[in-house]
């Protein structure tokens, strides 16, 4: 599989925050506090290190589809009881999860790719099992416009990113068949964290 992410690994958490300060880590840790005796699959984690602080009580999946990310998760996790996969995530029947965390991973694929992405997830959730997404939104104001726009021409650089756009995360998930039950706000709205469950599940 090819590493998309080799060149950018090491600099990636540094350059983010530098950009955006704590506030990507805050989006990701805004629902989470007490994880004990829950399984969670994280996809598209990247290196881990904003999941540092938590790992000890942290016990369930890693997927990863860049090596280089992936390596680095296991050294920044290696406390935590998760167990660490490169490759695309696939269900495997008996294996369920608490919650699923996307994190600024939803941003990088097709519309396709969270379709299939969501239905794999589907199969791997209890039914009252949770997704928590962290990401990018339609920025607000013009100075995140254009850091927005600047940072999807480097990412369509340097990670070979396929999306020139956001996805339109609520549209998909929507008719996905899941429901939004919490969200919270970051730097106005340009990111959200949001909390979504199964409508059989509510
Ligand atoms: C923009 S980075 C975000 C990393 C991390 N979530 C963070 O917030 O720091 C996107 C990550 O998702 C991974 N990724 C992209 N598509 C994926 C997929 N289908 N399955 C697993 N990982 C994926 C990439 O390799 C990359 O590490």
């Amino acid at each position: 599989m090819k590493d998309n992410y080799s060149f950018l690994t090491p600099f990636y958490n540094p350059l983010t925050k530098l950009i955006f300060g704590e506030q990507l880590m805050l989006a990701k840790r805004c629902f989470g506090s007490n994880f004990t005796g829950k399984k969670i699959l994280i996809i598209g984690g990247g290196d881990g290190l904003d999941y540092q602080v938590l790992q000890e009580n942290l016990s369930g999946e890693y997927w990863e589809i860049s090596q280089s990310m992936l390596n680095r998760a296991k050294v920044n996790l290696g406390k935590s009881d998760l167990s660490f996969h490169l490759d695309f995530f696939q269900a495997k029947e008996g294996k369920v999860f608490d919650e699923v965390w996307l994190h600024f991973v939803l941003d990088t694929m097709l519309d396709k790719e969270i379709e299939s992405l969501l239905g794999e997830i589907r199969k791997s959730l209890k039914p009252e099992g949770k997704i928590y997404l962290a990401d990018f939104f339609v920025p607000k104001n013009t100075l995140h416009r254009i850091i927005h726009q600047a940072m999807i021409s480097f990412f369509r650089l340097v990670t070979k990113h396929k999306r020139a756009n956001l996805p339109d995360y609520e549209q998909i998930l929507g008719s996905e068949g899941w429901v939004k039950t919490s969200e919270k706000e970051f730097m106005e709205g340009w990111v959200k964290a949001q909390e979504w469950k199964l409508e059989t599940g509510i």
